[in-house]
């Protein structure tokens, strides 16, 4: 009889938990001498199409970097575009969320957006909030040392500061623990983005700008990931 290979619990079969810093939206405009926000309008097609492959691919979260705490910094007018799409983007696709079981959650600090969009977004959030299928969580004003520091505060404000008791602060504490974090653009860096989840996530850097992700990316980067072998530390 042949030997059954010993079970690798180290091999995953794939991952729960997903982020993606979907970058390269300006630079997909500019190639193709098209204002910015052109660019932006196409990023947010490449939002659904990869809300949807993920949900079809079975993850159980998906986190989508869409504004940082330094996006501040740009131009007025690219702001207000900004924000003018994520209006655009709740009133057009929540109900597709809605009937899809999907939950909506929001991650950062979204007090600093207008009264207008924290209304929308909080009402998008109860809608979708008994929604079992997957999560789908929008980094808003987000940046992880913002993240941290509140997360800091209120385990302060409790007792003692531990790294699990910052955790259960954090924004992402009832998502489950991440395990890939893809960057679109060919930028390799964080920008600021869940660095503390980050601690054993597997990273992957594509070249593909973000307008142009979709299914086959994301179908490629958990195969990716299935080819990883993850050791938290261990041996
Ligand atoms: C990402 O695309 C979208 C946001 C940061 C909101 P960029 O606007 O950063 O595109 P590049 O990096 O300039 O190409
Ligand atoms: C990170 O991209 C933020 C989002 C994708 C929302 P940026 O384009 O703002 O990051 P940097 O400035 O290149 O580091
Ligand atoms: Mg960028």
């Amino acid at each position: 009889m042949t030997a059954v290979p010993a079970f690798d619990d180290t091999r995953a079969p794939g991952p729960r938990h997903v982020a993606i810093i979907m970058d390269g939206n300006g630079r997909w405009a500019k190639r193709r001498h098209m204002p910015r926000v052109l660019g932006h309008q196409r990023g947010v097609e490449a939002v659904r199409r990869t809300v949807r492959a993920a949900a079809e691919l079975g993850l159980s979260a998906l986190t989508l970097y869409a504004f940082s705490t330094e996006n501040w910094r740009r131009p007025e007018d690219e702001v207000s575009a900004l924000m003018g799409l994520l209006k655009h983007f709740i009133l057009s696709d929540l109900d597709e969320f809605a009937r899809n079981n999907i939950r909506l959650k929001v991650i950062g600090n979204i007090g600093a957006f207008a009264p207008d969009i924290i209304e929308m977004i909080e009402q998008a959030r109860d809608r979708t909030a008994a929604n079992t299928g997957m999560i789908m969580a929008v980094a808003l004003n987000y940046g992880s040392q913002d993240e941290i520091a509140r997360a800091a505060r209120a385990a302060a404000a409790k007792g003692a500061i531990t790294p699990e008791t910052i955790s259960a602060e954090l924004d992402t504490a009832d998502l489950p623990p991440l395990d890939m974090i893809i960057r679109t653009s060919g930028e390799v860096r964080l920008s600021n983005f869940l660095m503390w989840q980050a601690a054993y996530a597997e990273m992957l850097f594509l070249d593909v700008l973000w307008p142009d992700f979709g299914k086959d990316h994301l179908e490629a980067a958990i195969a990716e990931y299935t080819r990883r072998e993850r050791r938290f530390g261990g041996r």
